[in-house]
């Protein structure tokens, strides 16, 4: 059998991993500045990680969600104390287009409304309302396009509260950064403008933090720079440091009905024990604050680069935008300097690291740039 030939590759075979760096099959080294697309938060194969999955596989990888499954209420206690939201509800499930369209639902079945707002640029996953609300037509079925989605741009306030003054918008989809459409950062005050529009017209305030959240922006949620609280919130990527998990973190003005919303995998054993060990290790080693001061320090010596038109980001979420393609930039860094990178469209890399880069690290990455971009 053939694999459905959807990703196109680089011609690079990695089998193994530690820390902020991976190796291929010949033995080859490499400094990892993308972390799988923002999935490693703790680094790869961290030994607390690796030894509470193998012993959790080997007493009990699933059950099922018809029983009482304590680790579930661990990750949410922990989580809840982490991230500043123990008062909020955890639904678990498999992924983050899952977490959004389970989002996506619980607003309608709130308010009732089908209308939602996302942005332009946004991307919020493949299934089927979380690509409805994706702003890439080249990725939205026929049968996905449904009319449920108005697309604002990014930071306009006017056009923002005109919309929701209609009164018949269920819910605004938001990333805390948008990642995929290539770091760009929703302002504070457009941020609190939404937060009180939402309260004002009944429409519930979707955070979708499952690239910008999980500490990557050096504060747990990158909306926590803007000083607001969404009604719901997603997560996914780093949650499970590669294994495949997303959560819904749902605000106390939501009722939990029974047969409502459900998963067979989602908060399964072996995926919860991945999930505690991850807060563990972001407690433990200061994660959060590490992306913060990393993360800073990178920002400012980029801005530095006279080829680099612009830097964007928080933490250990950065875009390079260039003034042209950066296809062969990053072709070198990788085959030449040893150094993945992630995308956004043409012009912007994306850096997007295990949340351990060290400062050493951080200059080891700005020494192979500046020998590509000299
Ligand atoms: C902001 C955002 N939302 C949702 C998703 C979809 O997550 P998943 O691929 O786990 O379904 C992604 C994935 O890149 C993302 O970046």
């Amino acid at each position: 059998m053939k694999l459905f030939d959807v990703y196109p590759l680089f011609d690079v075979n990695i089998v193994q991993g530690k820390g902020c760096h991976v190796w291929d099959d010949k033995g080859q080294e490499y400094l990892d500045l993308y972390g799988g697309h923002a999935v490693i938060s703790i680094g790869h194969a961290h030994p607390h990680y690796v030894e509470t999955i193998s012993k959790q596989v080997a007493k009990l990888g699933f059950y099922s969600n018809s029983v009482i499954n304590k680790l579930q209420q661990e990750v949410a206690d922990r989580l809840g104390a982490m991230c500043g939201y123990d008062d909020y509800q955890l639904f678990l499930i498999n992924s983050g287009a899952e977490a959004n369209e389970n989002a996506l639902k619980l607003a309608s079945f709130y308010n009732g409304r089908t209308r939602v707002i996302s942005f332009a640029k946004a991307f919020h996953g493949r299934t089927s309302l979380a690509v409805e609300v994706t702003n890439n037509p080249k990725i939205i079925a026929p049968i996905n396009d449904n009319g449920h989605v108005t697309y604002l741009p990014l930071n306009d306030t006017e056009a923002m509260k005109a919309e929701l003054a209609k009164g018949d918008v269920c819910a605004v989809i938001i990333e805390g950064i948008q990642g995929v459409g290539g770091i760009q950062l929703p302002t504070s005050e457009f941020m609190q403008a939404l937060r009180q529009a939402c309260d004002e017209h009944n429409t519930v305030l979707i955070l979708d933090e499952i690239q910008s959240g999980y500490g990557r922006s050096g504060k747990f949620f990158a909306h926590q720079h803007t000083g607001i609280r969404p009604d719901i919130i997603t997560v996914a990527k780093g949650i499970g440091n590669g294994f495949p998990m997303g959560g819904v973190l749902i605000s106390p003005k939501f009722t939990p009905v029974y047969g409502q919303l459900g998963t067979t995998f989602g908060g399964n054993h072996l995926a919860c024990a991945a999930a505690i060990a991850v807060l563990d290790v972001m407690k433990e080693e200061n994660l959060v604050e590490n992306a913060a001061l990393v993360g800073t320090h990178l920002i400012e010596e980029l801005k530095k680069f006279p080829q680099i038109k612009e830097v964007r980001g928080r933490g250990l979420m950065i875009g390079m935008e260039f003034s042209e393609p950066i296809k062969e930039i990053r072709q070198q860094l990788l085959f030449e300097q040893k150094v993945f990178t992630g995308v956004s469209g043409t012009n912007v890399i994306r850096l997007l690291p295990p949340l351990c880069l060290s400062m050493a690290e951080a200059d080891e990455f700005l020494s192979r740039l500046h020998a590509v971009l000299k």
